[in-house]
């Protein structure tokens, strides 16, 4: 089978994959291939983000969003890094999500841009359209994108591994080369065979990891893929183990992963123990109910052990009615579906696993340590969100990397060339069909280990029992690789296994506990 030659392949599509094929896209010559997951190309994490966009707020300033991303992020920033967020993230904002794609940022009464408050801001600068803002913003760029003829869509696609010289090269001589990235290889789920995607630069823009664990607000792709196959490939991955937990998800059996955005805190929202007490004070006398989210978490968490509570209760019942709904629409409306009216009763909330900090490592322009690999957004280590991320960051970054990385692109003028015939396609090998219970049961069992041994509040005993655990699972799910037919929940599983051992390892090897790696038997940061 021939393979699938571009110029560009980037691997997901949220809105740093967007932001990279948008730019990329405006020289008519340039192929760019976009392969998804997902039947549905929008589906991504950026579609679920509800709180917002950074932006530069009212009496706000560079130096201001600098310091409060430095401050969030425990100290572990890299300052140049947030710089460039906090420069040119506004500037994006304004150029492409409102001049171009035309997001229709909510607004005061007056005209003007609605600034939204979120924890750890010193100022109200948060864009939101309602509680949607991520869907908003995705169906903005996937109608500029459709509109862009050399802009190719392959949906129900998932990456199986990056081709890699000399690892897939035939000639055994490229063993001296350094590793380079040429494209990769893809499994179509229609007809159940792998492609070879041959591109001049791949851009990873896979998003998050959060179904590695049992709890979390990610979507259903959100397994590691990018992160997995960069790893294979020898890229280097940075504070992995920074694994953010978001504070308030709905507790209720019927909205599981519900997020209860940080914004109805920033509208005033607080957080009760169930006998109706406050007590974030407790933890944070100066930010109480928006402090940085690990520490919200970890509150969260000590009051449900100590008190043996199953959730705490986030109260916005005492603001306007009319404000909350058409503030949060959709979670009032998937409260109300859950039995609970948020304009008269408190919502039950517990913490979930939120966001990854680290990822594949970048420089300034998203190149990873692979020559022609690019990692952008959620998947990429930037350094910009340190040991903890500043709410309503995540859409920004991956809105100014993935312009990033086209740019950089468009500087190497022409690509890099594949010759087809150096890159073998894949060997189908066994046809023994995947037990879908053995896969089920494997993931789960990733998604507890991962839970309770490498979660929120974590130790060395618990962490060393993680990684036994992990490392027997892996072996078990590469000999079940190798021996049974692939399909895209197999391929998920193995990335999956991956990705927990990434995080696991990270999370052992450092002792320091710092922002959201909090391990109880640590060294505590700055006393070294
Ligand atoms: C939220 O709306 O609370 C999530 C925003 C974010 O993750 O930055």
């Amino acid at each position: 089978m021939s393979p699938v030659e571009s110029d560009v392949l980037i691997v997901g599509c949220g809105i740093a994959g967007a932001s990279a094929a948008l730019r990329l896209s405006e020289d008519r010559q340039r192929r760019i291939t976009i392969v998804t997951r997902a039947s549905d190309p929008e589906e991504s994490n950026t579609k679920y983000a509800q709180g917002g966009i950074v932006t530069l707020g009212k009496g706000d300033s560079v130096d201001l969003i600098v310091q409060d991303i430095l401050e969030a992020g425990a100290g572990l920033s890299l300052p140049s890094a947030a710089r460039i967020l906090a420069e040119e993230g506004p500037v994006l904002v304004r150029d492409v999500l409102i001049g171009q794609a035309g997001i229709p940022f909510d607004r005061t009464p007056d005209g003007k841009l609605d600034y939204g408050v979120e924890g750890a801001h010193s100022c109200p600068r948060i864009l939101h359209v309602g509680d949607t803002t991520g869907q908003a913003i995705i169906d903005g760029l996937h109608r500029l994108m459709r509109e862009r003829p050399n802009i190719r869509f392959v949906n129900s696609a998932t990456g199986v591994d990056l081709i890699t010289f000399p690892h897939h090269a035939r000639d055994p001589l490229a063993v001296y080369q350094p590793i380079t990235c040429h494209g990769a290889y893809v499994f179509d789920q229609a007809d159940a065979t792998v492609h070879r995607y041959l591109a001049g630069a791949t851009i990873l823009a896979t998003g998050g990891l959060g179904r590695i664990y049992r709890y979390t607000t990610n979507p259903e792709g959100a397994r590691g893929d990018g992160l997995a196959m960069a790893y294979r490939a020898g890229a280097r991955v940075l504070n992995a183990e920074f694994i953010q937990f978001h504070p308030t998800v709905l507790a209720a059996p019927e909205a599981e992963g519900f997020l209860i955005s940080e914004a109805v805190r920033g509208e005033g929202g607080r957080l009760l123990t169930p006998d109706g007490k406050a007590f974030m004070a407790k933890y944070s006398p100066e930010w109480k109910d928006l402090a940085p989210r690990d520490i919200v978490a970890r509150a969260i968490h000590r009051e449900m052990v100590e008190h043996d509570y199953p959730h705490v209760l986030l109260d916005v019942s005492f603001l306007p009615a009319d404000l909350l709904r058409t503030r949060f629409p959709n979670i009032y409306a998937r409260c109300l579906e859950a039995g609970i009216d948020i304009t008269r009763q408190p919502i039950p909330v517990v913490p979930a696993e939120h966001y990854s900090c680290g990822g594949v490592w970048t420089d300034a322009w998203g190149r990873t340590t692979i020559p022609g690999l690019y990692a952008v957004g959620e998947v990429a280590c930037t350094g910009v969100h340190g040991a903890n991320r500043l709410a309503s960051t995540s859409l920004l970054e991956g809105l100014v990397w993935g312009e990033r990385a086209a740019q950089d692109i468009e500087e190497m003028g022409a690509l890099p060339e594949t010759d087809p015939a150096e890159v073998p396609s894949w060997e189908p090998g066994v046809s023994e069909d995947a037990d879908p219970a053995l896969i089920w049961r494997d993931i789960r069992t990733i998604q507890y280990t991962m839970w309770h041994y490498v979660g929120l509040i974590r130790s060395t005993v618990r962490l060393d029992r993680a990684l036994s655990d992990l490392y027997h699972l892996k072996e078990e799910i590469e000999g079940f690789y190798r021996t049974t037919r692939l399909n895209d929940a197999l391929i998920g599983l193995r990335h999956s296994i991956q990705t927990a051992l990434i995080v696991a390892t990270a999370a052992k090897h450092n002792r320091v506990s710092i922002g959201c790696h909090y391990l109880e038997d640590g060294k505590q940061a700055g006393v070294l």
